[in-house]
C-alpha cells in the first residue's frame, strides 16, 4: 500500500489535540521539518565536499571538538525556528548559553526549543547514521519579553512535543505531542515526509542491549551484573541478548524503539554522571519512549521527573523496553 498522508497534512489534522494553541505548534513543527530537509541534503552529499566533512577547528562548551556539520545543523535549525515567530528562544548543545530571539515577532512566541542539532558527530565522516534530537516547552516568562533561563529549565514532564530525525539508510522524522508516537519517512525524490510508522509501540521486552562495553570496568557492579545477565543463558530469553551499539544515540534508540531493547549510558568511575545531556538528549527520547509504552530512568529516578540544575547537565541514561529498564533499575536500587 502506498503511503499518502504527508507530515504536513498529519500535523494539521492533529491541531485539534491543542485547541488552545491556534496552530503555533504546527508551525513550529513545520520549521523543524524544513530544517531537517536542508540538513539531510548536506548529510547526503557530505563525502563530496570538504566544506561539509571534518572538524570546524573549534570546541563547544563541553570541550568536544565541533564538526562542520554540527555548526551547520545548529545554524539551520536556529534560522528556521527564528523565522516563524512561534519560538522565543533556543538552547543547543553547540552554544554555552541559551539564545533569545530578539525580534518583535519572536518575543511574542509561546515556545522554547532545546536541541542536539547533530547527534553522533563521530560518525559523520564514516557514513554511519546520525541524527537530530529536539524538545519543545511552553515558555514560563511573560509573552512579549525575551526568553529567560527558567523557560529552559523545566522538568521533562512539561514537554509539549519532542522528537528526532534520523539521517540513515532512509531519513525519518519521529515525534510525539503527547498523543502517541508517529514516524515519517522522507521520499527524497520529491522532498516530502510521508507517514510510514503510525502509533509506534515499543515491545515491552526486547532482546537487544546497547552500551559502550569498552567502559565496562568503570561501571558500578549492578550495571556489570545486568550486562552479564544480558550475555547469559539464564535470562528471560534463555539465550544471550544481541549486543548492538552504533555510537549515535538516535540510531541506537530508533532501532530499539522498533525492535525492542535497552540503550544504556551509565555512570562510570571517570564520568559519574555519564555522558548524555538531560535537556536535549535524554528528556526528548524519554518522552518518546514513554509515549511508545517504554521507560527511561537514571537507574534511580524517572528521567522526566528530574528538575534540571544546569543547561548542559549530564545524567546516567537507561531507556527502551519497559521490562528491561525496570529490571536494571531494580538491580541498581538493591
Ligand atoms: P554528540 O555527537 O551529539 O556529541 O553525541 C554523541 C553521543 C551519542 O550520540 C552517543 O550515543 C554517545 O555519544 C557515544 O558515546 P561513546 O563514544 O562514549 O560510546
Ligand atoms: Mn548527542
Ligand atoms: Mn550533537
Amino acid at each position: 500500500m502506498n503511503r499518502v498522508i504527508t507530515l504536513g497534512e498529519f500535523i494539521i489534522s492533529r491541531q485539534g489535540d491543542f485547541p488552545y494553541a491556534k496552530g503555533e505548534l504546527s508551525s513550529l513543527l513545520s520549521a523543524i521539518r524544513l530544517a531537517a530537509k536542508v540538513v539531510n541534503r548536506e548529510v547526503n552529499r557530505a563525502g563530496l565536499s570538504i566544506d561539509i566533512l571534518g572538524s570546524a577547528h573549534n570546541h563547544n562548551i563541553q570541550g568536544e571538538e565541533q564538526q562542520k556539520l554540527d555548526v551547520y545543523a545548529d545554524e539551520q535549525f536556529m534560522a528556521s525556528l527564528m523565522a516563524r515567530g512561534e519560538v522565543c528562544g533556543m538552547a543547543s548543545e553547540e552554544n554555552e548559553n541559551f539564545i533569545s530571539f530578539d525580534t518583535p515577532l519572536a518575543r511574542s512566541g509561546k515556545y522554547v526549543v532545546l536541541i542536539d542539532p547533530l547527534d553522533g558527530s563521530s560518525n559523520i565522516d564514516v557514513n554511519v547514521s546520525i541524527g537530530t534530537i529536539f524538545s519543545v516547552y511552553r515558555r514560563i516568562s511573560p509573552i512579549g519579553q525575551l526568553a529567560s533561563l527558567e523557560d529552559f529549565m523545566q522538568p521533562g514532564t512539561e514537554q509539549v512535543a519532542a522528537g528526532y530525525i534520523i539521517y540513515g539508510s532512509s531519513t525519518m522524522l519521529v515525534y510525539s505531542t503527547g498523543y502517541g508516537v508517529h514516524g515519517f519517512t522522507l521520499d527524497p525524490s520529491i522532498g516530502t515526509f510521508f507517514l510510514s510508522h503510525p502509533h509506534i509501540r515499543i515491545p515491552e521486552l526486547g532482546c537487544i542491549y546497547s552500551v559502550n562495553e569498552g567502559n565496562y570496568m568503570g561501571f558500578d557492579s549492578p550495571v556489570q551484573d545486568y550486562i552479564n545477565y544480558c550475555r547469559s543463558h539464564d535470562n528471560d530469553h534463555e539465550k544471550p541478548y544481541s549486543s548492538r551499539y552504533i555510537g549515535s544515540l538516535v540510531a541506537d534508540f530508533h532501532r530499539n524503539l522498533l525492535k525492542g531493547g535497552i540503550y544504556m549510558y551509565p555512570a562510570t568511575t571517570k564520568d559519574p554522571n555519564g555522558k548524555l545531556r538531560l535537556l536535549y538528549e535524554c528528556n526528548p527520547l524519554a518522552f518518546i519512549a514513554e509515549q511508545a509504552g517504554g521507560a527511561a530512568s537514571t537507574g534511580y529516578e524517572r528521567i522526566l521527573d528530574i528538575n534540571p540544575k544546569t543547561l548542559h547537565q549530564r545524567v546516567p541514561f537507561f531507556v527502551g523496553s519497559k521490562d528491561m529498564v525496570e529490571r536494571i533499575s531494580s538491580m541498581m536500587k538493591k
